[in-house]
């Protein structure tokens, strides 16, 4: 479903690390961090009005979702996007506008199917 309706085209699911010569450790590692290190147009919606260096004010980096599972967990929260406006993971998604607007739309019409996993 993450495919299916557009996520990954932002969350890169898998990146491979460059070259770093002395540090063969975190060279040419196949990593998955669901992001493409960009920075996108996200809407009036999540703009804050300020620009920051090059990125306007409704522009946002793809934040990495590798162990956004684990956040609740880890940081005893659950506050997602920027300024954490978000209280939870689909909260977080209902917010995406500007490019990522098809893929947010795509996930409010999907249905809600029982999985069979509960
Ligand atoms: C056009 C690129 C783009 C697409 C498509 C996109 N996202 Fe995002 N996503 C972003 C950006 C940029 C942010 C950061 C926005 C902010 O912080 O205000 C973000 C934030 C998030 C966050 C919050 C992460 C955090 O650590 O706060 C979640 C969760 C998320 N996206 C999931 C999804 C899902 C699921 C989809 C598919 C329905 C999706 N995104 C589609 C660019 C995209």
């Amino acid at each position: 479903m993450f495919y299916a309706v557009g996520c990954a085209g932002c969350h890169t699911p898998t990146l491979r690390t460059g070259t770093f010569r002395g540090v063969p450790e975190v060279s040419n590692q196949v990593i998955h961090p669901y992001t493409d290190l960009l920075v996108h147009d996200m809407g009036p919606g999540l703009a804050d009005g300020r620009s920051d260096f090059q990125a306007s004010g409704s522009e946002w980096r793809t934040p990495p979702l590798w162990g956004i599972g684990l956040v609740e967990t880890v940081n005893q929260h659950s506050n997602f996007l920027h300024d954490g406006r978000a209280r939870t993971l689909l909260e977080a998604v209902l917010w995406h506008g500007g490019e990522a607007t098809r893929a947010r739309d795509r996930v409010k019409r999907l249905r809600a199917r029982r999985t069979g996993t509960r």
